[in-house]
């Protein structure tokens, strides 16, 4: 066998043999590495790095994304005040949580699939609602290249994507244009928490446009951005949730639920599902994780309506704790920005991916052998 000699870091010279390249499959596009089961890790490390030249000053894109250092706050893509609490806890009360190894078992291949209102997704993983390229990212990536990642990149991935609102008059019709064009309507737009007849009229373009479903993320009453374009948000009434779901046939989502009482009352108007979301620790500073209050909310409400949860979530190990936790499934916030931002929709397809493959990893190795199997046996708390 032929003996090379290479230099190591020390300068000294060491006989080895060649290292036999590895196959490589000839992927012409990022989105065929990903169905080939390419070099995750590799990809995703490319395009973070491409994301953090891009975002310089916006976003560190660090290993974990869990609020401890980030650049800027909101607008930006960190959470509310220079103190980050809400975002930081979303992390920070996830990681009290541990996984209960278990391969005594005849689980051999764990099915994430999941059902949507009628749609079936390879995996119960969707990306959040994220927009306002020019408000957080101060205009360095494309409003409208921005969205078409998400929902392109979700689609490819077999799942689907939230969209969301913004003071930018065009803005929500286009993602419901590009849920429509790319994802055959396959989306979720969520409304500002508008005046009543502002949220009516953009849940007719909703229904106009096919989509899926659609909802309010009412906890953004607070939002500055929206009063300074003569747009007021603001806290919504039981009464007039009830009026504004009873208008549609589209399922109708309650995005921003904290607590029991808001969880009942999400039933009790009509609501279809809610998500557990403190906005990313976007909205108000000092908030509990999502994982703190997602135990309570699921005791009084499952079964009576759909609870979604955001937050923090970063792996598929993460994924399986909500699940754990009795979420149904879950949404992804930033570290999708991130990959649309470094790779567009291939970027956002693989991010998706790569963490439906480690949670179906997740799965087996804890005896999950669907989503419907996962349970509180899976998890434990954290003694340290
Ligand atoms: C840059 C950015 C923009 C966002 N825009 C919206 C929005 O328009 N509507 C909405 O409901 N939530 C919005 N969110 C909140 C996310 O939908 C989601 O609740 C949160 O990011 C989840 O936390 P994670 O980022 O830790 O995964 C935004 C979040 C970020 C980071």
């Amino acid at each position: 066998m032929e003996i090379l000699t290479v230099f190591s870091r020390k300068g000294l010279h060491i006989k080895c043999t060649p290292v036999v390249p590895a196959v490589r499959f000839n992927y012409n596009t990022l989105a065929e590495r990903v169905a080939g089961r390419g070099d995750f890790m590799n990809e995703l490390a490319l395009i973070h790095k491409q994301a953090k030249e891009r975002l310089k000053g916006i976003c560190r894109v660090c290993p974990v994304c869990n609020g401890l250092s980030c650049v800027s706050g909101v607008p930006g893509m960190g959470g509310k005040t220079h103190d980050r609490q809400g975002m930081k806890r979303n992390r920070a009360a996830l990681e009290q949580y541990l996984l209960n190894l278990r391969t005594i078992h005849e689980v051999n291949f764990a099915d994430t699939s999941y059902e949507l209102f009628g749609v079936q997704l390879r995996s119960p993983i969707m990306v959040a609602p994220m927009c306002e390229t020019t408000y957080n990212f101060l205009n360095r990536v494309d409003d409208y290249d921005f969205i078409v990642s998400q929902v392109e990149g979700a689609e490819k991935a077999g799942t689907l994507a939230f969209t969301g609102d913004s003071p930018e008059p065009l803005l929500y019709e286009m993602s419901l244009k590009a849920s429509l064009d790319k994802a055959t309507g396959k989306g979720i737009p969520i409304i500002k928490p508008r005046k009543k007849n502002d949220i009516i009229e953009r849940v007719r373009l909703a229904e106009k446009y096919g989509s899926l479903a659609v909802g309010v993320d009412i906890d953004a009453a607070g939002f500055d951005s929206f009063a300074k374009a003569g747009q007021p948000v603001g806290p919504l009434s039981f009464s007039s949730l009830r009026d504004i779901i009873n208008d549609t046939h589209l399922p109708f989502i309650l995005k921003g639920i904290m607590t029991v009482e808001e969880a009942v009352e999400a039933v009790n108007c009509g609501a279809a599902g809610l998500v557990v979301s403190n906005h990313g620790g976007r909205v108000l500073d000092s908030t509990p994780g999502t994982s703190e209050v997602l135990p309570e909310i699921v005791s009084a409400v499952k079964g009576a309506i759909k609870i979604f949860v955001d937050g923090g979530i970063r792996t598929g190990e993460d994924v399986l704790k909500m699940l754990a936790l009795g979420a149904e499934a879950v949404l992804i916030g930033r570290p999708v920005a991130i990959a649309a931002i470094g790779g567009g929709a291939d970027g956002v397809s693989l991010q998706l991916s790569t963490l439906e493959s480690d949670l179906r990893r997740a799965m087996l190795l804890t005896g999950c052998k669907s989503l419907e199997t996962v349970g509180p046996f899976v998890i434990r708390e954290a003694l340290f």
